[in-house]
């Protein structure tokens, strides 16, 4: 579902590449968790998987296709199978918490009905049923991620990539949010999480690789 072969990603400013022959390869429904530093290059690593850059040299493979060689049309519809978590949420401030859900199928051309009632459902799903109609600012930083699970989690994604989902929340609201992304995993979806986060890491036993001087170590 995601394979990365001999990738390798050179920034033009610097000689040593941030991923440096890096090989990967995640199957439907694995979940796994990507470690380093900070500055190791797991956001590199995670955008090359969404599309958002390219390698230097080697293969991304993402659902069976390769990704540096889509046009941008099909480039745009296989984002609609990968879904990605930020750590800052990326959230529409201006609008309540059903609306940057409902967006989501909006944008995919659901009747606004079935959006709104999926939307809310979705909604429902991560504990913040009664807070729909609020907006993104008048909800705390874990309900903000959780509405950012929400919106990932309501399209169906075959891949859910996650940049450091819980890093502005406390240790309680982290492990809420790996309980919701653990449930994607368990619903056949593909989950790679970049994390610093060791507790996360004791508490999901899931398979775990280091990022060190661009090769990827596989710890557990
Ligand atoms: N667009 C870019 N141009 C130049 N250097 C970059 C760019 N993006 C990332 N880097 C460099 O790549 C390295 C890895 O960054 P990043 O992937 O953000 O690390 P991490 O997410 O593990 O903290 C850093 O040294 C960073 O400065
Ligand atoms: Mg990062």
């Amino acid at each position: 579902m995601i394979e990365l072969r001999n990738v390798v990603r050179r920034f033009p400013q610097s000689d040593k590449p941030v991923l440096d022959g890096v090989n990967l390869k995640l199957e439907r429904g694995e979940f796994a968790f990507l470690t380093g530093v900070s500055g190791a290059g797991k956001s590199t690593l995670l955008r090359l998987l969404y599309g958002a850059d390219q390698a230097t040299s080697g293969e991304v493979r993402v659902a069976g296709h390769d990704v540096d060689q889509l046009t941008s049309h099909s480039l745009a519809l296989l984002r609609r199978r990968v879904a990605v978590i930020f750590q800052d949420f990326r959230l529409l401030n201006g609008r309540t918490a059903l609306e940057n859900v409902r967006l989501v199928l909006e944008l995919r051309g659901y009747r606004f009905k079935d959006a709104d009632r999926r939307a809310g459902e979705a909604l429902d799903q991560v504990g913040l049923l009664g807070k729909e109609h609020q907006r993104i600012p008048e909800l705390s930083g874990g309900e903000q991620q959780r509405v950012a699970i929400a919106r990932a989690l309501v399209g169906e994604p075959q891949v859910l990539l996650c940049d450091e989902p819980t890093g502005n929340l406390d240790d309680q609201l982290s492990l809420n949010v790996l309980s919701l992304i653990d449930l994607a995993s368990a619903r056949g979806a593909t989950v790679l999480v970049a994390t610093h986060a060791r507790e996360l890491l004791t508490r999901f036993p899931h398979p775990s690789y280091r990022l060190v001087d661009g090769h990827l170590e596989q710890r557990r």
